[in-house]
Protein backbone atom coordinates (compact mmCIF):
# COMPACT_ATOMS: atom_id res chain seq x y z
CA UNK A 1 0.00 0.00 0.00
CA UNK A 2 2.85 2.59 -0.72
CA UNK A 3 1.46 5.70 -1.44
CA UNK A 4 4.29 6.81 -4.31
CA UNK A 5 4.22 4.22 -6.81
CA UNK A 6 6.00 6.80 -9.43
CA UNK A 7 8.64 3.92 -9.15
CA UNK A 8 7.04 0.73 -10.25
CA UNK A 9 7.77 -0.89 -13.17
CA UNK A 10 4.63 -0.51 -14.59
CA UNK A 11 1.46 1.17 -15.00
CA UNK A 12 -1.86 0.70 -16.77
CA UNK A 13 -0.39 0.96 -20.11
CA UNK A 14 2.55 -1.62 -19.32
CA UNK A 15 1.41 -5.13 -18.16
CA UNK A 16 3.39 -6.10 -15.04
CA UNK A 17 6.00 -8.49 -15.13
CA UNK A 18 5.20 -12.60 -15.75
CA UNK A 19 7.10 -13.50 -12.52
CA UNK A 20 4.22 -11.83 -10.67
CA UNK A 21 1.80 -13.65 -11.87
CA UNK A 22 -1.04 -10.96 -11.89
CA UNK A 23 -3.39 -13.75 -12.61
CA UNK A 24 -3.30 -15.94 -9.68
CA UNK A 25 -4.70 -13.89 -6.27
CA UNK A 26 -1.54 -13.45 -4.15
CA UNK A 27 -2.31 -13.14 0.11
CA UNK A 28 -0.18 -10.02 0.21
CA UNK A 29 -1.90 -8.29 -2.59
CA UNK A 30 -5.16 -9.36 -1.06
CA UNK A 31 -4.50 -7.86 1.95
CA UNK A 32 -3.17 -4.77 0.79
CA UNK A 33 -6.14 -4.88 -1.13
CA UNK A 34 -8.28 -4.97 2.65
CA UNK A 35 -6.57 -2.74 4.04
CA UNK A 36 -7.17 0.12 1.19
CA UNK A 37 -3.77 -0.01 -0.68
CA UNK A 38 -3.20 0.16 -4.19
CA UNK A 39 -0.29 -2.45 -5.20
CA UNK A 40 -3.25 -5.13 -6.16
CA UNK A 41 -3.99 -6.91 -9.61
CA UNK A 42 -8.10 -7.22 -10.62
CA UNK A 43 -7.31 -10.96 -9.88
CA UNK A 44 -6.49 -10.29 -6.55
CA UNK A 45 -9.65 -7.67 -5.92
CA UNK A 46 -11.59 -10.29 -7.35
CA UNK A 47 -10.41 -12.64 -4.27
CA UNK A 48 -10.71 -10.29 -1.95
CA UNK A 49 -14.49 -8.73 -2.86
CA UNK A 50 -15.26 -12.62 -2.46
CA UNK A 51 -13.73 -12.73 1.22
CA UNK A 52 -14.90 -8.90 2.38
CA UNK A 53 -18.78 -10.08 0.83
CA UNK A 54 -18.73 -12.43 4.42
CA UNK A 55 -19.31 -9.23 6.41
CA UNK A 56 -17.58 -6.15 7.75
CA UNK A 57 -15.47 -7.87 10.70
CA UNK A 58 -12.87 -9.08 7.32
CA UNK A 59 -11.75 -6.08 6.85
CA UNK A 60 -12.26 -4.83 10.61
CA UNK A 61 -9.92 -7.38 11.05
CA UNK A 62 -7.01 -6.86 8.39
CA UNK A 63 -6.85 -3.27 10.17
CA UNK A 64 -6.90 -4.38 13.74
CA UNK A 65 -3.92 -6.81 12.89
CA UNK A 66 -2.18 -3.92 11.47
CA UNK A 67 -2.54 -1.47 14.41
CA UNK A 68 -1.49 -4.77 16.59
CA UNK A 69 1.22 -5.14 14.86
CA UNK A 70 2.10 -1.33 15.44
CA UNK A 71 1.29 -1.61 19.04
CA UNK A 72 3.38 -4.73 19.56
CA UNK A 73 6.42 -3.19 17.59
CA UNK A 74 6.06 0.49 19.82
CA UNK A 75 6.06 -1.60 23.05
CA UNK A 76 8.97 -4.21 22.03
CA UNK A 77 11.25 -1.19 21.01
CA UNK A 78 9.88 0.57 24.39
CA UNK A 79 11.75 -2.48 25.91
CA UNK A 80 14.59 -1.59 24.56
CA UNK A 81 14.74 -4.13 21.56
CA UNK A 82 16.27 -2.82 18.52
CA UNK A 83 16.58 -5.70 16.25
CA UNK A 84 13.45 -7.24 14.42
CA UNK A 85 12.85 -10.18 12.55
CA UNK A 86 9.97 -9.64 10.49
CA UNK A 87 9.18 -12.68 8.42
CA UNK A 88 5.70 -12.40 5.87
CA UNK A 89 6.32 -9.00 6.12
CA UNK A 90 3.78 -8.17 3.08
CA UNK A 91 3.67 -5.10 1.22
CA UNK A 92 4.94 -1.77 2.73
CA UNK A 93 1.98 0.01 3.86
CA UNK A 94 1.60 3.24 6.36
CA UNK A 95 3.54 2.44 9.60
CA UNK A 96 5.88 -0.07 8.66
CA UNK A 97 8.07 -2.17 11.59
CA UNK A 98 11.01 0.32 10.86
CA UNK A 99 9.43 3.49 11.00
CA UNK A 100 7.68 2.32 14.16
CA UNK A 101 10.68 0.90 16.08
CA UNK A 102 12.71 3.60 14.86
CA UNK A 103 10.20 6.11 15.99
CA UNK A 104 11.12 4.58 19.59
CA UNK A 105 14.67 4.14 18.73
CA UNK A 106 16.68 5.39 15.65
CA UNK A 107 19.29 2.96 15.43
CA UNK A 108 16.71 -0.20 15.48
CA UNK A 109 17.33 -2.66 12.64
CA UNK A 110 14.63 -4.75 10.79
CA UNK A 111 15.27 -7.54 8.55
CA UNK A 112 12.15 -8.40 6.41
CA UNK A 113 11.39 -11.61 5.16
CA UNK A 114 8.86 -12.80 2.48
CA UNK A 115 8.44 -15.28 -0.03
CA UNK A 116 6.35 -13.04 -2.43
CA UNK A 117 8.81 -11.86 -5.22
CA UNK A 118 6.06 -8.35 -4.93
CA UNK A 119 6.71 -7.74 -1.74
CA UNK A 120 9.94 -7.75 -2.25
CA UNK A 121 10.05 -5.87 -5.49
CA UNK A 122 7.68 -2.68 -3.25
CA UNK A 123 10.26 -3.35 -0.14
CA UNK A 124 12.95 -2.34 -1.75
CA UNK A 125 12.21 0.59 -3.48
CA UNK A 126 10.49 2.16 -0.64
CA UNK A 127 13.15 1.05 1.64
CA UNK A 128 16.08 1.99 -0.71
CA UNK A 129 14.83 5.40 -0.05
CA UNK A 130 13.86 5.28 3.77
CA UNK A 131 15.84 3.11 6.07
CA UNK A 132 19.58 3.98 5.25
CA UNK A 133 20.89 0.70 5.88
CA UNK A 134 18.78 -0.07 9.07
CA UNK A 135 16.30 -2.56 6.85
CA UNK A 136 16.65 -5.12 4.40
CA UNK A 137 14.44 -6.92 2.70
CA UNK A 138 14.89 -10.55 1.52
CA UNK A 139 13.09 -12.99 -0.59
CA UNK A 140 12.99 -16.05 2.16
CA UNK A 141 10.82 -19.03 3.23
CA UNK A 142 9.14 -19.08 6.63
CA UNK A 143 9.09 -23.15 6.06
CA UNK A 144 12.74 -23.37 5.60
CA UNK A 145 13.74 -21.49 9.06
CA UNK A 146 17.32 -23.04 9.21
CA UNK A 147 17.49 -21.11 5.80
CA UNK A 148 16.64 -17.88 7.68
CA UNK A 149 18.40 -18.48 10.39
CA UNK A 150 21.69 -19.57 8.69
CA UNK A 151 21.15 -15.81 5.93
CA UNK A 152 24.26 -14.13 5.21
CA UNK A 153 22.57 -10.85 5.32
CA UNK A 154 20.29 -11.38 7.81
CA UNK A 155 23.04 -12.24 10.25
CA UNK A 156 25.16 -9.36 8.54
CA UNK A 157 22.03 -7.30 10.11
CA UNK A 158 20.78 -8.30 13.50
CA UNK A 159 23.19 -9.92 15.96
CA UNK A 160 21.50 -13.22 16.56
CA UNK A 161 23.29 -13.34 20.34
CA UNK A 162 21.51 -10.56 21.25
CA UNK A 163 18.01 -10.24 22.06
CA UNK A 164 15.92 -10.18 18.88
CA UNK A 165 12.17 -9.95 17.85
CA UNK A 166 10.43 -12.23 16.04
CA UNK A 167 7.81 -10.93 14.02
CA UNK A 168 5.32 -13.18 12.49
CA UNK A 169 2.27 -11.26 12.27
CA UNK A 170 -0.82 -12.81 10.03
CA UNK A 171 1.49 -15.11 7.95
CA UNK A 172 1.28 -18.88 9.88
CA UNK A 173 -2.18 -19.07 8.73
CA UNK A 174 -0.68 -19.32 5.36
CA UNK A 175 1.36 -22.69 6.49
CA UNK A 176 -0.36 -25.70 6.62
CA UNK A 177 -0.33 -28.56 9.22
CA UNK A 178 1.31 -30.69 6.52
CA UNK A 179 4.49 -28.09 7.02
CA UNK A 180 4.64 -28.66 10.90
CA UNK A 181 3.88 -24.61 12.16
CA UNK A 182 4.69 -25.04 15.65
CA UNK A 183 8.16 -26.85 14.39
CA UNK A 184 8.81 -23.88 12.45
CA UNK A 185 8.15 -21.30 15.64
CA UNK A 186 10.40 -23.64 17.73
CA UNK A 187 13.16 -23.75 15.65
CA UNK A 188 13.23 -19.81 15.26
CA UNK A 189 12.77 -19.44 18.96
CA UNK A 190 15.23 -21.78 19.73
CA UNK A 191 18.16 -20.16 17.93
CA UNK A 192 17.34 -16.78 19.60
CA UNK A 193 18.96 -15.89 23.34
CA UNK A 194 16.91 -15.41 26.59
CA UNK A 195 15.07 -11.41 26.21
CA UNK A 196 14.15 -12.79 23.00
CA UNK A 197 10.58 -11.94 21.76
CA UNK A 198 8.21 -13.51 19.50
CA UNK A 199 5.10 -10.98 18.38
CA UNK A 200 2.17 -12.93 16.57
CA UNK A 201 -1.22 -12.54 14.95
CA UNK A 202 -3.05 -15.55 13.26
CA UNK A 203 -6.80 -15.92 11.92
CA UNK A 204 -9.45 -17.54 13.43
CA UNK A 205 -12.53 -19.09 12.90
CA UNK A 206 -13.59 -19.09 16.42
CA UNK A 207 -16.13 -16.20 16.43
CA UNK A 208 -17.70 -17.75 13.47
CA UNK A 209 -20.22 -20.82 12.39
CA UNK A 210 -18.25 -23.63 10.99
CA UNK A 211 -19.96 -22.42 7.79
CA UNK A 212 -18.74 -19.49 7.48
CA UNK A 213 -15.46 -20.51 9.06
CA UNK A 214 -15.20 -22.07 5.95
CA UNK A 215 -15.55 -19.67 3.85
CA UNK A 216 -12.27 -17.80 3.61
CA UNK A 217 -10.07 -21.15 3.58
CA UNK A 218 -12.61 -22.15 0.09
CA UNK A 219 -11.45 -18.36 -1.42
CA UNK A 220 -7.71 -18.86 -1.24
CA UNK A 221 -7.80 -22.08 -2.46
CA UNK A 222 -7.13 -20.45 -5.68
CA UNK A 223 -4.61 -18.25 -4.38
CA UNK A 224 -0.85 -18.41 -4.45
CA UNK A 225 -0.62 -19.42 -0.48
CA UNK A 226 -3.48 -21.76 1.16
CA UNK A 227 -5.25 -20.37 4.44
CA UNK A 228 -5.53 -22.40 7.52
CA UNK A 229 -7.51 -20.89 10.22
CA UNK A 230 -6.13 -22.05 13.72
CA UNK A 231 -8.36 -22.27 17.12
CA UNK A 232 -6.87 -20.09 20.43
CA UNK A 233 -5.35 -23.60 21.91
CA UNK A 234 -3.43 -23.91 18.58
CA UNK A 235 -2.44 -20.62 18.54
CA UNK A 236 -1.22 -20.60 22.16
CA UNK A 237 1.13 -23.64 21.70
CA UNK A 238 3.32 -20.94 19.34
CA UNK A 239 4.09 -19.45 22.83
CA UNK A 240 4.78 -22.99 24.64
CA UNK A 241 7.78 -21.97 26.88
CA UNK A 242 8.04 -18.20 26.55
CA UNK A 243 6.33 -15.85 28.89
CA UNK A 244 3.18 -14.33 27.82
CA UNK A 245 3.28 -10.25 28.29
CA UNK A 246 0.00 -8.80 29.38
CA UNK A 247 -2.65 -8.99 28.53
CA UNK A 248 -1.86 -12.80 27.18
CA UNK A 249 -3.53 -14.21 23.95
CA UNK A 250 -6.50 -11.72 22.93
CA UNK A 251 -7.93 -11.17 19.52
CA UNK A 252 -5.98 -7.77 18.19
CA UNK A 253 -8.29 -5.57 19.18
CA UNK A 254 -7.95 -6.17 22.97
CA UNK A 255 -3.78 -6.50 22.82
CA UNK A 256 -2.87 -3.16 25.03
CA UNK A 257 -5.75 -0.86 22.92
CA UNK A 258 -4.87 2.75 22.57
CA UNK A 259 -8.59 4.10 21.89
CA UNK A 260 -11.55 3.17 23.75
CA UNK A 261 -12.98 -0.55 23.71
CA UNK A 262 -15.17 -0.95 20.63
CA UNK A 263 -18.47 -3.50 20.24
CA UNK A 264 -16.62 -5.85 17.99
CA UNK A 265 -13.46 -5.99 19.74
CA UNK A 266 -14.14 -9.31 20.88
CA UNK A 267 -15.00 -10.93 17.99
CA UNK A 268 -12.18 -9.73 15.45
CA UNK A 269 -11.01 -12.88 13.78
CA UNK A 270 -7.40 -12.84 14.98
CA UNK A 271 -5.81 -13.86 17.80
CA UNK A 272 -2.79 -11.93 18.67
CA UNK A 273 0.07 -12.30 21.79
CA UNK A 274 3.75 -11.18 22.59
CA UNK A 275 5.42 -13.54 24.54
CA UNK A 276 9.05 -13.21 26.01
CA UNK A 277 11.98 -16.07 25.97
CA UNK A 278 12.80 -16.79 29.61
C1 LIG B 1 -1.50 -10.97 5.41
S1 LIG B 1 0.13 -10.52 4.94
C2 LIG B 1 0.75 -9.90 6.49
C3 LIG B 1 1.63 -8.68 6.33
C4 LIG B 1 2.14 -8.09 7.63
N1 LIG B 1 2.95 -9.08 8.36
C5 LIG B 1 1.02 -7.62 8.50
O1 LIG B 1 0.61 -8.37 9.43
O2 LIG B 1 0.50 -6.53 8.30
C6 LIG B 1 0.90 -12.13 4.87
C7 LIG B 1 2.27 -12.11 4.21
O3 LIG B 1 2.88 -13.38 4.44
C8 LIG B 1 3.59 -13.75 3.28
N2 LIG B 1 3.78 -15.20 3.30
C9 LIG B 1 2.86 -16.18 3.14
N3 LIG B 1 3.43 -17.39 3.25
C10 LIG B 1 4.76 -17.17 3.49
C11 LIG B 1 5.89 -18.03 3.68
N4 LIG B 1 5.76 -19.36 3.64
N5 LIG B 1 7.10 -17.47 3.88
C12 LIG B 1 7.25 -16.12 3.91
N6 LIG B 1 6.21 -15.26 3.74
C13 LIG B 1 4.99 -15.78 3.53
C14 LIG B 1 2.69 -13.27 2.15
O4 LIG B 1 3.41 -13.13 0.94
C15 LIG B 1 2.22 -11.94 2.71
O5 LIG B 1 3.07 -10.88 2.32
Amino acid sequence: MSTDQSWMSWSDDTPPPAELHPEIPHPARMYDYYLGGKDNFPADRAAAEQVLSFGPLVRISALANRAFLQRAVRHLAELGIDQFLDIGTGIPTAGNTHEIAQQVNPSARVAYLDNDPIVLVHSRALLAAASQGTATVLQADLRDPAAILADPQVRQLLDLGKPVALLLFAVLHFVDDADDPHAIVRTLVDALPSGSHLALSHATGDFASPTDAAKGPSVYRSASAQLTMRRKDEVARFFDGLELLDPGLVTASQWRPDRPAQETDDRVAIWAAVGRKP
